[in-house]
């Protein structure tokens, strides 16, 4: 048995992957409206990552014997003004999750939840990685994305990214 706050913000974290990948879905169409593919693309994958990271929060509290309570997931609620505006709801959204994640941390810390902490070191390096990821588009977009020429080709790259299964197997 899990400590009963820990147990309730693992199941809250559930909702808010969902929440990131509906989010990131709509990001995605946003990418496709506009005609780039590559960013819708490369949103349509991060959604896909979040949809796992919350199935790996179901498997966690499954194999710890606890209950899952799955909550209504919100509407997307950011506004989609432009290409680059997009980017940077991206890395704030990212940093918010980042939040989020220590937060769990945090409670699991102060009850000496040793198994909880290292279920979640993954993620914390997860959420390193994705911060990164979301910050070198801002800066990509800010170099290349007023050039015609060089915005096709970053939106290439993009288009590249392929959806990999989490590396974390629980
Ligand atoms: Fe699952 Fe991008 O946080």
């Amino acid at each position: 048995m899990l400590d009963t706050k820990v147990t309730e913000l693992l199941n809250q974290q559930i909702n808010k992957e969902l929440y990131s990948a509906y989010l990131y879905l709509d990001f995605s169409n946003y990418y496709y409206d506009l005609g780039l593919e590559g960013f819708g693309n490369w949103y349509k994958v991060q959604a896909q990552e979040e949809r796992d990271h919350a199935m790996l929060f179901v498997q966690y509290l499954q194999n710890n014997g606890e209950k899952i309570v799955l909550e209504a997931i919100d509407k997307p609620a950011v506004e989609l003004t432009s290409a680059k505006a997009v980017l940077e709801e991206g890395l704030k959204h990212e940093q918010y999750v980042t939040s989020l994640i220590h937060g769990i941390y945090d409670a699991a810390y102060s009850v000496k939840d040793f198994r909880t902490m290292q279920f979640l070191d993954w993620f914390v390096k997860e959420q390193g990685e994705e911060e990164t990821n979301a910050d070198g588009l801002v800066k990509k977009f800010e170099l290349f994305g007023d050039d015609p020429k060089s915005l096709y080709m970053l939106d290439s790259e993009l288009g590249g990214r392929v959806y990999a299964a989490p590396s974390l197997v629980l």
